[in-house]
C-alpha cells in the first residue's frame, strides 16, 4: 500500500518493514522517526535524539497540529475544486495526481513546506477522504484487525486478536464522522439522520456495518464495523488455533455430514459466524444449499448455494424483507439443508419447523451463553413471536428439532473456543434432556494472562454414534474419553 512506503537517502521508494498501515488521522512521520532527515533546517534539528532536545515534541506537536488543520482545509477546498462527478471516472493514478497537483497549489499559497513523508501522507489521507472512508480506510486495509468501534470522533477502538485497543486514529469532529457514516450508507442507499438514527448495512467489501447517530448516540455517534475476511477460518485453522480439538473436528464432521440439524450459541463476537462457516464445509458437494441472513456474511464452498439476504423497511417504512419472509419463500425452493445466520426473532418457528420437516442437517446461530441458555433462548422467541403453544409443546418441537448446540466462547485472554458440545437426546417430562459430550477444562491461568485449559471428552458416547456407524463414520469410543489434565495416560 502507498503509505507502507517512504523515501529512501536515493529518494527511491522503499519498503518500511511495518506490518500495520499508518493510520490515518494519526500524525504524519515527522522527520525524527525517518532515517534520513529531509532537507530543512527544522527537519535536521529534530533528527537528533528526543532527549537531546527537549523542545523539540512541543515544536513537534505545534506542527502536527497545523498538519491536522491543513488536511482539514485542503479537504474543504478539494471538494470545492474537484469535479465529484468525474471522480468516480477517475482512475486512482489520475486521482492521486489531481490531490497532489491541488495540494501543492494550496501549500503553495499558505507558504507551507513539507518535507516527502509529510507530503505523501497529506496526500494519501486526501484521497482516502475523496474515494474512501477517510480515517478507517487504514484500519479497513489493516488484516489484524477484526472489529472497528468508533465512540465519537475522537475515540476509536479496534479488536486484535481478541483483545480491544484504543487505536491512535481520530475524526477531526462529529461533522466528519457523520459525513464518513454518511457516505458509507449513501452509498447503499440508506440514509441516517436524526429522525432515523441508526442504521445496518453491508460495505463494499463485505464489512459489516451498524451506527447510531446523535441524539440517540449521546457523545457523539457510534459505529461498529466486523471486518469481512477474505480467507475465513476453516476447521484446520481452528483446530490449530485452539479454538477445539482434533476428536471434536471428528465428531463435528460427521454431525454435519450425517445431517444432524446444529446450532452454534455463543456471545457476541465469539466466533458463531466463523464455526457455521467452518462447519459447512462437512456438507456434501451434491446438496442444495439455502443461506438466509441479515448481513451475508457466511462464505459456502459448495457449488450449489443460494444466498439471501433480508431486508430492513425503507425511509417510508416500506419494503422489509425479513429472515422469516426469506425463510418461509426458502422452503418453496426445494433446499437440502437451510443455513440461517443468526435466529433471533419470529423466523425461530419456521426454522424449528424446517429443522423437523425434510430439512435435516440445517445449521443456525443463537446468541446464549450455554447450551440450556440457548435452549431458553429459543422458547422466548417462540413466546415472543406471538404464537400460543403450551410449552411443553414448545419444549418438544424444540427437542425434536435440535440435535447438537455447539458452544462458542470468548475467553478473558481474548482466545476464542468452543467450550462445549452437547446433545438433546429427549424430553423427561416437561424438561429438555440434554448430554454434554465434549468440552473444554479450565485449569489455571499463567502469569501473562493467557487460559491454561484443555479440550476433553465427558466420558459419554454420542446418542448418535449408531447413525454416525450406518453412515460410514465409524468413530472409535475412545474419542469421548475423558482426558486428565496432564493428557491421556
Ligand atoms: N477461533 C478463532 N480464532 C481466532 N479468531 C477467530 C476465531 N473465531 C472467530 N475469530 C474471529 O473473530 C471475529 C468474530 O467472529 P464471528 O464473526 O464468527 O463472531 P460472531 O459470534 O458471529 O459475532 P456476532 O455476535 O457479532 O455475530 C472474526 O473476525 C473472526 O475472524
Ligand atoms: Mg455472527
Amino acid at each position: 500500500m502507498f503509505s507502507r512506503f517512504r523515501k529512501d537517502q536515493n529518494g527511491n521508494l522503499a519498503p518500511v518493514s511495518r506490518a500495520v498501515p499508518a493510520p490515518h488521522g494519526d500524525l504524519p512521520p515527522l522527520p525524527e522517526k525517518a532515517s534520513t532527515p529531509a532537507p530543512g533546517s527544522a527537519a535536521r534539528q529534530r533528527a537528533k535524539p528526543k532527549s537531546a532536545t527537549p523542545a523539540a515534541p512541543d515544536k513537534d506537536r505545534r506542527r502536527r497540529q497545523r498538519i491536522l488543520e491543513l488536511k482539514s482545509e485542503m479537504h474543504t477546498r478539494l471538494l470545492d475544486n474537484l469535479n465529484l462527478a468525474a471522480i468516480d471516472a477517475a482512475s486512482e493514478a489520475e486521482l492521486r495526481a489531481e490531490i497532489a497537483s491541488i495540494t501543492a497549489e494550496a501549500l503553495s499559497e499558505a507558504s507551507v513546506v513539507l518535507n516527502s513523508d509529510e507530503r505523501m501522507n497529506l496526500i494519501q489521507d486526501l484521497y482516502f477522504e475523496v474515494r474512501g472512508l477517510g480515517p478507517l480506510e487504514p484500519l479497513l486495509k489493516d488484516d489484524t484487525v477484526n472489529d472497528i468501534l468508533v465512540n465519537g470522533p475522537q475515540r476509536v477502538f479496534v479488536e486484535r486478536a481478541g483483545k480491544l485497543e484504543l487505536s491512535d486514529v481520530t475524526f477531526k469532529d462529529e461533522r466528519h464522522l457523520m459525513r464518513i457514516i454518511d457516505k458509507i450508507v449513501s452509498a447503499v442507499g440508506r440514509r441516517v439522520d436524526e429522525s432515523n438514527p441508526y442504521v445496518d448495512a453491508r460495505l463494499a467489501d463485505g464489512s459489516r456495518f451498524n451506527a447510531m447517530v446523535p441524539p440517540v448516540a449521546v457523545d457523539g455517534s457510534l459505529v461498529s464495523i466486523r471486518k469481512f475476511k477474505k480467507e475465513k477460518l476453516g476447521i484446520d485453522d481452528l483446530v490449530r488455533f485452539g479454538a477445539f480439538s482434533e476428536e471434536m473436528a471428528l465428531y463435528l464432521e460427521a454431525a454435519v455430514a450425517t445431517r444432524l440439524n446444529v446450532i452454534v450459541s455463543g456471545g457476541t463476537g465469539s466466533g458463531k459466524t466463523t464455526t457455521l462457516n467452518a462447519l459447512s464445509s462437512f456438507i456434501d458437494n451434491s446438496e442444495r444449499i439455502l443461506t438466509i441472513e441479515d448481513t451475508a456474511e457466511l462464505q459456502l464452498q459448495q457449488e450449489h448455494v443460494g444466498r439471501m439476504e433480508s431486508r430492513p423497511a425503507n425511509v417510508e417504512g416500506k419494503g422489509a424483507v425479513t429472515q422469516r419472509d426469506c425463510l418461509k419463500n426458502a422452503l418453496r425452493m426445494r433446499p437440502d439443508r437451510i443455513i440461517v445466520g443468526e435466529t433471533r426473532g419470529e423466523e425461530v418457528i419456521d426454522m424449528l419447523q424446517a429443522m423437523n420437516t425434510g430439512h435435516d442437517g440445517s445449521m443456525t446461530t443463537i446468541h446464549a451463553n450455554s447450551a440450556r441458555d440457548g435452549v431458553s433462548r429459543l422458547e422466548n422467541m417462540i413466546a415472543m413471536s406471538g404464537i400460543e403453544m403450551p410449552l411443553r409443546a414448545v419444549r418438544s418441537q424444540i427437542a425434536s428439532a435440535v440435535n447438537l448446540i455447539v458452544q462458542a466462547s470468548r475467553l478473558q485472554d481474548g482466545s476464542r473456543r468452543m467450550v462445549s458440545i452437547t446433545e438433546i437426546t429427549g424430553m423427561e417430562g416437561d424438561v429438555i434432556s440434554m448430554q454434554e459430550v465434549f468440552r473444554f477444562e479450565r485449569t489455571g491461568l499463567q502469569p501473562d494472562g493467557k487460559i491454561i485449559g484443555h479440550f476433553t471428552g465427558c466420558g459419554i458416547r454420542s446418542a448418535h454414534a449408531d447413525r454416525f456407524k450406518r453412515w460410514g463414520y465409524d468413530l472409535p469410543n475412545s474419542i469421548y474419553d475423558v482426558i486428565p489434565a496432564g493428557g491421556r495416560p
